[in-house]
């Protein structure tokens, strides 16, 4: 119970830091410059127009922005925003409340929409469409479908799995965008804004060994922000420096490419259980007692991306470049 209660406060307190940082405005988005770039006229476009802003996904990895750009699409047109997640919604009378209760032009913030159930999902099919929901009322031979007409809205949906999602509801989606992975570069910009809201002291070459080991996520650059600030307060002398950031994220098992241990257990369970021969991604969660689904993920992308795991046809294997980061001999016969 005391456990499960110290892991809610460091939640809650994560995302209370995570809501300070977040940009409000698209000029304070840094990275992500495709995206921003079309999100800009779409939404210059909708506004000169006075209509609700079309239906925009969001898909890729957790932590790349999309809750932020949801945010930052409602300041930007000037209306109030709604956020809730597919899972939360169980029933399609609560989603009917939900989309009942918004103002003209408001945007409403679907977090994991591929968790939505189907019935809620053919709930939203008419809602994206036309501007409306059918509700039955009463029961049996009685029993009417009325048509309720709702205010015109913007749904933004988010997904780490576009592949999940029904096509019809894929295709309800005026604006699909992808969102990558950020540079080592853009990481700094953001690490140096963040320590800058938080006033904390940084340096150059600080800023960028934690960016280069942010595994190119935002949420998880300004977490280690945080973590590495109070290393430089206890141990030096309060600025994060070069070697401080290095000392810090060295004792929090962040390596060299910001992968965390269980980033490494994956590439150790390739290479020396199953001896570096293709293995499908069922078999390493099972030797690792991981979620499928967390390591298609959260985990894979990063170490697909960096070259480090290599998919083909037959299953993933580490490549070369792997086995040289986590400095084990490849045998070759
Ligand atoms: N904080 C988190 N993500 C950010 C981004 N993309 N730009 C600026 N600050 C951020």
């Amino acid at each position: 119970m005391a456990k499960r209660m110290i892991s809610t406060e460091l939640m809650d307190e994560d995302r209370r830091l995570e809501n300070t940082l977040r940009p409000q405005m698209l000029l304070d988005y840094i990275g992500q410059a495709k995206v921003k770039e079309n999100l800009k006229i779409y939404i210059e476009a909708a506004k000169q127009r006075e209509e609700a802003l079309d239906h925009v996904l969001f898909f890729g990895p957790p932590g790349l922005g999309k809750t932020t750009l949801a945010g930052i699409i409602a300041n930007e047109m000037g209306v109030g925003i709604k956020i809730t997640s597919g899972p939360v919604i169980e029933k399609p009378g609560e989603m009917a409340a939900i989309l009942n209760n918004l103002q003209e032009g408001d945007v409403l913030f679907v977090d994991e929409i591929h968790r939505l159930n189907h019935q809620v999902e053919e709930l939203l099919y008419p809602a994206m469409e036309d501007y409306a929901i059918d509700i039955v009322i009463g029961k049996g031979a009685s029993a009417k479908s009325i048509r309720l007409d709702l205010p015109k809205f913007t749904l933004i949906g988010a997904t780490t799995r576009a592949g999940m999602l029904t096509p019809p509801l894929r295709d309800r989606f005026g604006v699909v965008n992808r969102l990558d992975f950020y540079t080592v570069a853009e990481l700094k910009q953001i690490i140096l804004r963040s320590a800058n809201v938080l006033g904390v002291e940084i340096d150059e070459e600080g800023a960028n060994e934690l960016a280069r080991r942010s595994r190119g996520t935002p949420r998880l650059a300004n977490r280690l922000l945080k973590r590495v600030r109070d290393f430089a307060q206890v141990k030096y002398d309060g600025r994060i420096t070069k070697e401080v950031a290095g000392f810090a994220l060295d004792l929090l098992e962040v390596d060299k490419l910001g992968l965390d241990h269980i980033d490494r257990e994956i590439l150790l369970t390739m290479i020396e259980r199953f001896g570096g021969r293709p293995v499908g991604v069922d078999a390493i969660a099972s030797t690792i007692g991981e979620d499928v689904g967390t390591i298609e993920e959260v985990y894979e992308p990063y170490l697909v991306q960096n070259g480090l795991i290599l998919r083909t046809a037959r299953g993933r294997v580490a490549s070369d470049f792997a086995y040289a980061h986590m400095g084990i001999r490849k045998i070759t016969e």
